[in-house]
């Protein structure tokens, strides 16, 4: 059989299993150390290898890398962050956000938006399937940045600032806003991460029987 050369970047060296099993959402990253255009491709090339619907790769993304345009960003973020919980909770302050509440740290987040080093804005250029077209390259591009030591939360944008942020980056109508992505090295540490165990969420051979390891 003809071998066949992937030539994956010599930097992707972090196993697979590693990378998936310590990726988890960093909210803190580092304003001080740079991401470089060569890691950004990287990530970027590893998201591009994902599957998709047809092949018709209708994915596409916008890097944000300028100080000035991230600090504005940033800043639309946190207000629409904190307009969206008004409506839905009455929330004005961290102070009204419950203890236990996940919502802790998307606040968080909202507060250190204007401090990531880069944003990605992940877009496609159609609707119907390409929504799910986009997402398994976001994944790559999420394990990737782990695989190089960077770090990463998938998030999304409160619906009334869509159109500034298409504004402010010049972003043609056609394009459908999937989520964004702030990339950094971490204040903090990567995973494990707390999740179902899949006794719980597996079914084998018929709805509700379990899996052979319940
Ligand atoms: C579709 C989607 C939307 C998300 N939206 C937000 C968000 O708006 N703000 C945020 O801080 N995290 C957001 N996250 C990250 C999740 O909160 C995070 O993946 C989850 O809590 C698990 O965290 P862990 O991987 O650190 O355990 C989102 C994740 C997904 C997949």
């Amino acid at each position: 059989m003809e071998m066949v050369r992937l030539n994956p970047p010599a930097e992707l060296t972090m196993p697979v299993g590693d990378a998936m099993y310590s990726q988890r959402a960093i909210r803190r990253l580092d304003p001080n150390r740079p991401v470089t255009d060569a890691q950004l491709k990287i990530i970027l090339d590893s998201a591009s290898k994902a599957p998709n619907g047809g092949n018709a790769q209708p994915a596409r993304y916008l890097v944000i890398r300028e100080r000035g345009a991230i600090k504005e960003f940033g800043k639309l973020y946190f207000e629409a962050w904190w307009a969206k919980r008004r409506d839905a909770y009455g929330w004005t302050s961290k102070a009204d956000i419950p203890e236990d509440s996940q919502y802790r740290f998307a606040a968080g987040l909202a507060d250190e938006m204007v401090n990531a080093p880069v944003v990605i804005l992940v877009y496609s250029n159609s609707t119907g399937v390409a929504a799910s077209s986009t997402f398994p390259g976001v994944q790559n591009l999420l394990l990737s940045a782990r695989a190089l030591g960077l770090g990463t939360v998938l998030t999304t944008l409160h619906a009334d600032v869509m159109e500034q942020v298409n504004t402010m980056f010049g972003v043609p109508s056609e394009m459908v806003f999937h989520c964004c992505i702030p990339i950094g090295y971490p204040r903090g540490n990567f995973g494990p991460t707390s999740r179902l165990p899949t006794s719980v969420t597996t079914s084998w051979d018929r709805w509700g029987n379990p899996p052979p390891w319940k």
